[in-house]
């Protein structure tokens, strides 16, 4: 494209996901295939997208059951290059809802953009007799084009979530998802983005991820980090498996635990037994609440850190880059 003006651009990069998933029967919402429209026929479902100046580019076309480090690098480093273009507004992501607070969280780690990256999603398949997709899309590009937004969010149902905070909360309902305790950024109406507070007290810094792409495009892998969940009658046998594999040295080495706790990170005397050998053997473990919301509040003596208000899912991933070599 030639003459384009400043920030007259929004890119939407595809990645699979029930957005983009095909059903036989358009009244079956949970037997379809994820992953299979491609996203320029997404966008094209949209009329109201007509006329804004939109580039679409297919990154991976996945069930995001299934994301890992191969899709997010290459991810990372799409998103980069577009938003690295004077003409580009904003950059969308088409995702499955499976994973995609994963994703968010990797993205904002990674980038902390300075430009709206904006993930959005659907729970029915683009062949669905009423599907959501198609009104995500398009409130994700009008939240893409926001003045003054920065870093990752996503939009989903009408709302307006942080990295930070998102999280899916439900199986097959529509409204899917939810920012806890935190509530959500904002709604998008009627094509108007309505914040609920300024948008400069909820942004995360766009700074501070200085040199981790390239770190993350150098890497192979990330670092393992195992994830396990506190109960009862939990033993710690999950995590003396990992340490005898281990000092088996077979396959790459779990570097760190993660542990979904009771409450405010309480965990089964068995399960503490075990992870403090994990310790001992200079495994990291990090402690996140099982519950749907509030967090683990540190105190003075823990013998285990805690996830600084993150999600299990998220801890596991933050342990991860945080264990790639000079990442800080
Ligand atoms: C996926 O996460 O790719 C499948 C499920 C969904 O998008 O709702």
């Amino acid at each position: 494209m030639e003459n384009l003006k400043a920030r007259s651009v929004r890119v939407i990069l595809g990645t699979g996901g029930t957005i983009a998933g095909r059903s036989v029967d358009a009244a079956d919402n949970v037997g379809y295939v994820a992953g299979e429209v491609g996203v320029d026929d997404l966008v094209k479902a949209v009329p109201h997208l007509q006329g804004l100046v939109l580039e679409s580019e297919q990154v991976a076309q996945i069930d995001s059951k299934d994301m890992g480090f191969a899709v997010w690098k290459r991810l990372a480093e799409r998103v980069a290059h577009h938003l690295a273009r004077e003409e580009v507004q904003g950059v969308i992501i088409t995702h499955g809802t499976d994973t995609l607070e994963e994703t968010a969280w990797f993205l904002q780690t990674v980038l902390a953009p300075g430009k709206p990256v904006v993930l959005t999603c659907a729970m029915r398949p683009a062949t669905a007799l009423v599907p959501d997709g198609p009104q995500n899309l398009l409130d994700a590009v009008v939240v893409a084009g926001c003045e003054g937004l920065t870093g990752v969010v996503a939009v989903s149902a009408g709302w307006v979530h942080s990295a930070q905070h998102v999280c899916k909360v439900h199986s097959y309902r529509v409204d899917a998802f939810d920012s806890g305790d935190a509530g959500p950024m904002g709604c998008v109406e009627e094509g108007e983005v309505r914040w609920f507070q300024p948008l400069a007290s909820t942004v995360l810094a766009s700074s501070g991820a200085e040199g981790r792409l390239a770190k993350i495009s150098a890497a192979t892998a990330l670092p393992g980090v195992a994830l396990v969940t506190s109960h009862a009658d939990a033993d710690g046998r999950v995590v003396l498996g990992v340490l005898a594999l281990n000092s088996s040295q077979q396959g790459a080495k779990t570097e760190g635990i993660v542990v979904a706790c009771t409450g405010n990170g309480t965990l089964h005397r068995a399960l503490a037994a075990a992870l403090g050998q994990a310790l001992a053997s200079g495994v990291r473990v990090v402690r996140a609440t099982r519950c749907a919301r509030g967090r683990v509040i540190p105190h003075v003596g823990d013998k285990f850190d805690s996830s600084e208000g993150l999600s299990p899912v998220k801890a596991r991933l933050a342990l991860s880059l945080a264990l790639l070599p000079d990442w800080a």
